[in-house]
């Protein structure tokens, strides 16, 4: 297959690509489990591009990309466990979610506006190249469109994406081919969220522990609400397609008119543009969420294109 965008990696192509990605581009770059759809997971803008890019309806979060254990550690609170399971298992198929530093710079919609982050330091050579080229944590979810399989191949993810994303670099096959483990220990259980190349077992022995599987904690812990969540879940109700807010109420609106009355009005975008309100979704329903505030009213959102995702989180925001 012929494409413009597939370029074998080399020192050329991988300052390319860092350009690319400091610019708010995505570039698709070679794991040692499947092909990453990158993009600096610092930028809110270049974050929701991977949602509109992969056209998945809902926002789930991402796994960042890491090249090194300082990359690792000024991102998120790292504590014991964390040392042994990346001693044990990093670099390579294994992500570990850990609490967020309060001031890490990672986009919020890269956590679905969460309290944790999902890190994974790659075993391919390629990838750290990457990451060390470009100096920022890449946030990336598998390089195929949504609801499809992970591509593990350059040509693999060109017949998903095609010429959608400005470069695919190309580093061969993936060795490993299935994606990565995904290990929650942001508490005091460790928790089994995806199964994945490393096992339960391996896990376990690390750890010299038990390690749950998320299925068998949801039952018992995940009562409390938020706890394992890794969505963000606002404290004040909210109300979706309000043309008329109350004055004690917190607007979040859409597009260039806005409607009067309410307490705060911050808008996700006020050209209407749905990338720009998904960038900005989870700061501010965060900003809107606030005890001077009765309730976050949202105006309505087109459900169309990454409207359908910002109005799936809306929906179970406001469901709760
Ligand atoms: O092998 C892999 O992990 C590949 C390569 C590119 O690294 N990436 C990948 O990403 O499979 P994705 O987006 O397709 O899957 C990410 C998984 C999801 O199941 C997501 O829910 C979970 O990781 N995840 C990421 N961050 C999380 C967090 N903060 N809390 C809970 N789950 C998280
Ligand atoms: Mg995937």
């Amino acid at each position: 297959m012929l494409s413009m965008n597939i370029e074998k990696i080399s020192q050329t192509s991988l300052a390319k690509a860092a350009h690319l990605l400091h610019t708010g581009a995505l570039v698709a770059f070679p794991t040692e489990t499947v092909y990453g759809l990158g993009a600096d997971a610092t930028n809110d803008k270049a974050v929701a591009e991977i949602f509109a890019v992969k056209g998945r309806p809902q926002f789930n979060p991402l796994i960042i990309h890491v090249s090194d254990m300082a990359m690792a550690e000024s991102l998120v609170q790292w504590n014991k466990t964390a040392d042994i399971l990346a001693r044990a298992f990093w670099p390579g198929p294994l992500t570990l979610v850990l609490e967020r530093l309060p001031d890490s710079p990672v986009s919020l919609l890269a956590s679905s506006g969460g309290n944790t982050l999902g890190l994974r330091l790659p075993a391919h050579a390629d990838a750290q190249a990457l990451i060390r080229e470009a100096d920022i944590p890449l946030a990336a979810p598998s390089a195929n469109r949504s609801g499809r399989v992970s591509p593990t191949t350059a040509e693999h993810v060109y017949a998903e994406l095609g010429n959608d994303i400005p470069l695919i670099l190309d580093g061969g096959a993936c060795s490993v081919g299935i994606e990565s483990t995904v290990i929650d220990i942001s508490g005091e259980i460790p928790i089994l969220l995806r199964p994945g190349f490393v096992t339960h077992e391996e896990l376990e022995k690390a750890l010299c522990r038990k390690v749950k599987h998320h299925q068998e904690e949801a039952s018992s812990v995940l009562k409390s609400p938020g706890l394992l969540l890794s969505h963000y879940a606002p404290t004040l109700p909210v109300r979706l397609n309000v043309r008329e807010p109350k004055p004690d109420e917190a607007l979040l609106a859409f597009g260039p008119s806005m409607p009067q009355g309410a307490k705060m009005v911050i808008n996700l975008s006020a050209s209407g543009d749905l990338k720009e309100a998904a960038a900005n979704l989870f700061a501010m329903l965060r900003k809107a969420d606030s005890p001077e505030f009765s309730a976050i009213a949202v105006m309505s959102i087109p459900e169309r294109g990454l409207g359908i995702a910002i109005n799936d989180r809306l929906m179970r925001a406001a469901a709760r």
